[in-house]
């Protein structure tokens, strides 16, 4: 169990990558904290944890606010003695569709949950991860944070910040002993696909045919993401900060 007596904090933890990453955690030792906005989805997870035999919580918050950044590191502290992993998964989408179509309060929107979030978090969690000596902060950013795309760009812009932010953090973290990456998935079913697609393309159809461009033939599952953010939280990436990773069959190749 290579996250043994580590302790992980996941954002966005109800639902989708989060919720496979809390499991793939606790089920490598970690003890988990849960949180997210959908409290009793958060609720939800960290019992089917516990009744595996992990160790979780939940926590509702609001990743937008500081003082819910703020209160997540807390619980993580005060539950569990300290902080090892921030996974700074939480995020939104926005509908695919022109620019001139896209309210540019939508524009905000994306920003302050996609990117100043995650700046948050970072800021909550410095104190207690150097308080362990060192640890791993990681991002869920996107390939639409590395690669350009039509219809998407607010949610672009805010995935692209995210990603520049992991290679600032890597930088100014590093001489703490944390290190500073993101998982970058392509499109995946999660519920977030549907309202990706919304009045853009039937769902069922958008999947086959996004299928077909990437080079593994299928989307990303939740737990090949939770999979690679496991890279990034355990030791085998030990000398590893700084990068976003594409999580995407491929594609980007
Ligand atoms: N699904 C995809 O195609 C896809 C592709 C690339 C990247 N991503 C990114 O992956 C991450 C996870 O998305 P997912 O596909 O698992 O989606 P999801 O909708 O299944 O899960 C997102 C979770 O984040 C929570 N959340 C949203 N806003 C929040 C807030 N302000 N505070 C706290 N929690 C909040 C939601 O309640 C939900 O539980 C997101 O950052 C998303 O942008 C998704």
């Amino acid at each position: 169990m290579i996250l043994a007596d580590k302790v992980a904090l996941v954002t966005g933890g109800a639902s989708g990558m989060g919720r496979a990453g809390a499991h793939r955690f606790a089920r490598e030792g970690a003890k988990v904290v849960v949180a997210d906005l959908n409290e009793a989805g958060a609720k939800e997870v960290a019992e089917q944890i516990v009744d595996q035999g992990g160790s979780a919580v939940a926590v509702s918050c609001d990743v937008g606010t500081e003082q819910d950044n703020i209160a997540v590191v807390r619980t993580a502290t005060e539950t569990y003695g300290g902080l090892d992993i921030f996974w700074a998964n939480a995020g939104i989408p926005q509908a695919f569709r022109r620019i001139a179509e896209i309210d540019p309060s939508e524009f905000d929107k994306l920003v302050a949950i996609n990117a100043r979030a995650p700046w948050l978090g970072a800021r909550a969690a410095l104190p207690a991860l150097q308080a362990r000596g060192g640890g791993s902060f990681i991002l869920t950013a996107s390939l639409s944070g590395l690669k350009g795309r039509p219809d998407a760009s607010a949610y672009q812009a805010s995935k692209g910040a995210a990603t520049m932010l992991v290679r600032s953090l890597a930088k100014e973290f590093g001489p703490y002993g944390i290190r500073v990456n993101s998982v970058c998935p392509i499109a995946s079913e999660t519920p977030m696909w549907a309202q990706f697609m919304n009045g853009y393309m039937e769902p069922d159809n958008a999947a086959n045919t996004f299928a077909q461009g990437i080079p593994l033939g299928r989307l990303a599952e939740p737990e090949d993401v939770a999979n690679a953010a496991l890279f990034f939280a355990g030791p085998d990436s030990a000398y590893i900060s700084g990068v976003n990773l594409p999580v995407d069959g491929g594609s980007s190749a």
